[in-house]
């Protein structure tokens, strides 16, 4: 028997065009059903995409984590975002908040040690923001902190979890909720609450 025997034909450049072309259709319809299969999943778990990682909550300067404050210390949440039951935003603490515990707390722990380089240096955290509403949106905490908190009879800190799921249990805190306008819309109408566009649009 001589080699090569079992070599099959080598294709013609219209049979390699042919494949080719197919390849490239095919690929492109199987990109349009994971795109739309993504869609229907995050929608029907009621969450941003969570393929690719999405649902991690971005890496922060300093790794602060809310298990270890709010799960093992018991720090309520309005200790720390102290606006949040009168003002529009809720507020990340300053450095100096921090330092009432971790000038003496932590020592040797790495992360806490940057804390200390930090606050020596006289200068702020650059946190990085996990949940924004675009510039042409108008969002207030305190007004749904006191709505909830009164309807349902419950702690301020107990009404966080409605939009942001349970922070006490994130180590890195991620979004839980949409909190896109359909999202915000369906809750105001269930509630009795204003839908017209000024509400929410400057
Ligand atoms: C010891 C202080 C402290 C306590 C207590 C605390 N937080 Fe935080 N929180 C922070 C800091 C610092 C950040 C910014 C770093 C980060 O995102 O992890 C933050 C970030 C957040 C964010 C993300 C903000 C953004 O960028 O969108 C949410 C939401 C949040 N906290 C909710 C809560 C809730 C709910 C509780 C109570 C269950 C709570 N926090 C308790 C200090 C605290
Ligand atoms: C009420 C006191 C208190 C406040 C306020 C507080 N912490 Fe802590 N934090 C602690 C204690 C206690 C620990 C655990 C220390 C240990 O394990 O030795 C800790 C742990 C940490 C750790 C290390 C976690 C680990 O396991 O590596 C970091 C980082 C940290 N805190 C950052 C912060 C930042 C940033 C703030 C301000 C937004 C803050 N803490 C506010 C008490 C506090
Ligand atoms: C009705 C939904 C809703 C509830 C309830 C809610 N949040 Fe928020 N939160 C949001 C939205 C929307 C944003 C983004 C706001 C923006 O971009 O101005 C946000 C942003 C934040 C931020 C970062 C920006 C800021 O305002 O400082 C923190 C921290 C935060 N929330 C903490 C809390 C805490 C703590 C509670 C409970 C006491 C709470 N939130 C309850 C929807 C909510
Ligand atoms: C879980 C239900 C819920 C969600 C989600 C929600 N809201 Fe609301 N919102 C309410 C209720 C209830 C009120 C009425 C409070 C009152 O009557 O004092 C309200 C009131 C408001 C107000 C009026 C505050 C004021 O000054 O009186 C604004 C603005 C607002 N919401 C914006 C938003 C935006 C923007 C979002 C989405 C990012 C959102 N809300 C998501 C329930 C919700
Ligand atoms: C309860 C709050 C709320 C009300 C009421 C509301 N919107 Fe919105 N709207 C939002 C939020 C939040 C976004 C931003 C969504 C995002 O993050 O992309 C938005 C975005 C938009 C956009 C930008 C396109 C988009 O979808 O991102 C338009 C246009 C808009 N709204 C128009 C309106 C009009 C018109 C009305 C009145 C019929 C209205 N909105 C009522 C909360 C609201």
């Amino acid at each position: 028997m001589l080699p090569g025997d079992f070599q099959p034909s080598r294709p013609t450049n219209k049979q390699l065009i042919k494949w080719g072309i197919l390849s490239l259709v095919s690929l492109f319809f199987v990109a349009v059903v994971v795109g739309v299969l993504m869609f229907v999943i995050s929608a029907w778990l009621g969450k941003p995409l969570s393929v690719f990682g999405y649902d991690e909550g971005p890496d922060q300067p300093i790794a602060f984590p809310h298990t270890r404050h709010v799960q093992e210390l018991g720090l309520d949440c309005t200790f720390c975002h102290r606006n949040v039951e009168t003002g529009a935003a809720a507020t990340i603490p300053p450095v100096g908040l921090c330092m009432t515990c971790h000038a003496v707390a932590g020592d040797g722990l790495a992360e806490v040690e940057k804390l200390r380089e930090v606050a020596a240096a006289g200068e702020a955290i650059d946190w990085v923001r996990v949940h924004r509403v675009p510039d042409f949106v108008r969002f207030n905490h305190s007004a749904h902190i006191i709505f909830f908190s009164e309807q349902d009879n419950i702690l301020s800190s107990e009404v966080c979890a409605v939009c942001h799921g349970d922070v006490g249990s994130m180590v890195k805190v991620e979004q839980a909720r949409y909190l896109k306008m359909a999202d915000c819309v369906n809750c105001h109408r269930d509630n009795n609450a204003p839908t017209d566009c000024v509400t929410c649009h400057y």
